[in-house]
């Protein structure tokens, strides 16, 4: 199995899910819609995505959509002519069962191990992994009953459980937890369970990302551009791949990525607190954010006016911490530290420098100014040092298959550290 991408981003190659086969069961819901843009998602990932159908669940989308979207005939019936050991060899032959939306009532007939449909008749005879995503209104969502049902089917090994997310409901119901979770999100937990695993594979992760902001007053601060994207892609890359990932990061213009515990931060000195709380037990900490080196002395609590600060503004600054160089002196035996450098000139030698000065076992080189990496743009291209190891110049790639390949290295590294 080729590593996890997904519809936010794919990794190269394309179809990095080929050779896998999804069961997505689809239930009556009016979420349902959404099941199709998912079932395009995943087959456009490499996968052949076998779609189940509950009975009511036609109600809401047709068969022929799914068909269209996977190029595989969609399935409805236990009893359909032909189809004797079908509920058997679906289960069999999958590697993810993916149940999107999931209503109160599968969830019900699933955690009583019923077998009612061809949906819960695969879902029972399966050994394969079940990523369920709940989707209802939500006082069914609040009921006893389905709360217990979930928490059953989530005892249950193999199964994980994707949302429901809080936002507006169907029918002018108003907002609640109910929601389906985003799709790219789905994909996601499916491509954990499909992923490459390996030596990440429940290990704690650390990845710090984005830029500090160091306050001047209650409204200015001293800051960078960087947009949080790498930080974001790596604690990505690093969940697909199985760990357990905290994500330490300063404002960031993208959004957080689903399974990640996120500890958002403005200042240097939050981020350095941040990181040395969970530094002790990490197995593996990726230092990609862009740390102000330096903030304002003094911060006033309220705004500076124009007429207080007149012609002329002299700010007195003081350094701020290395909290990677403080956070690696701290890390356990057998663990794996990366840092970055973002240089203007000279790279490889002063990236070396930095590997060796702040301790890391590799360091990530990228180039400041150049177009097509470094701060904001979507793509990388990076030269990944390391002690022991030749100097590897990576392709330009999106951020998300750069980590991926960092991840990779981190990975090779723990593996052989045993
Ligand atoms: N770093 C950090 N804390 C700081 C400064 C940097 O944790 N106060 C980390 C960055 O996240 C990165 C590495 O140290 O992993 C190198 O950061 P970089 O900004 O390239 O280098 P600096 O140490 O700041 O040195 P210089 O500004 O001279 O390039």
């Amino acid at each position: 199995m080729s590593s996890g991408g997904s519809a936010r981003g794919a990794r190269e190659p394309s179809a990095p899910w080929a050779g896998s086969r999804i069961v997505l069961g689809v239930c009556g819901g009016i979420a349902a819609y959404k099941s199709v843009q998912l079932a395009r998602d995943l087959t456009l990932l490499g996968a052949a995505v076998d779609v189940v159908l509950t009975g009511a669940a036609r109600n809401f989308v047709a068969p022929l959509s799914f068909e269209g979207v996977t190029g595989r005939g969609a399935l409805v019936d236990l009893f359909a002519v032909g189809g004797a050991a079908l509920h058997i060899s679906l289960g069999r032959e999958a590697d993810c069962i993916c149940v999107a939306p999931a209503t109160a009532d599968y969830i019900a007939r699933a955690a009583s191990g019923r077998a009612s449909d061809l949906l819960t008749t695969v879902t029972v005879a399966a050994g394969a992994p079940v990523v369920v995503a709940p989707a209802m209104n939500d006082r069914m969502f609040a009921h006893p009953r389905t709360r217990a049902n979930l928490a059953a089917l989530e005892r249950r090994s193999g199964y994980h459980r994707v949302g429901p997310d809080t936002g507006l409901l169907a029918a002018g119901e108003g907002s609640g937890p109910g929601r389906l979770a985003d799709t790219d999100d789905i994909v996601d937990a499916v491509g954990r369970v499909l992923g490459p695993g390996g030596a990440l594979a429940g290990k704690k992760v650390l990845v710090t990302g984005g830029p500090t902001r160091e306050p001047l007053d209650a409204v200015r601060y001293l800051g960078n551009r960087s947009s949080g994207k790498t930080g974001v892609a790596l604690a990505r890359a690093a969940w697909l791949r199985g760990a357990e990932v905290t994500l330490v990061t300063g404002p960031a213009a993208v959004p957080a990525p689903y399974g990640v515990e996120v500890v958002a931060v403005e200042t240097a000195a939050r981020m350095r607190d941040a990181v040395l709380a969970e530094i002790e037990d990490t197995d593996a900490a990726i230092f990609a954010a862009a740390v102000a080196d330096y903030r304002p002395r003094t911060a006033k609590s309220g705004k500076l006016r124009r007429s207080e600060i007149g012609e002329e503004w002299t700010v007195a600054l003081a350094a701020n911490p290395d909290i990677a160089a403080d956070a690696v002196a701290r890390m356990k035996a057998g663990s794996v530290s990366v840092g970055f450098a973002l240089e203007t000139s000279d790279m490889v030698a002063r990236a070396g420098e930095k590997l060796a000065a702040k301790g890391f076992d590799m360091i990530v080189a990228n180039r400041a100014g150049e177009a097509g990496a470094g701060f904001e743009a979507d793509t990388n291209r990076v030269t990944v040092l390391g002690r022991g190891m030749k100097a590897r110049e990576l392709p330009r790639a999106s951020k998300f298959a750069v980590a991926c390949d960092i991840l990779d290295l981190v990975g090779s590294r723990l593996a052989a550290r045993g």
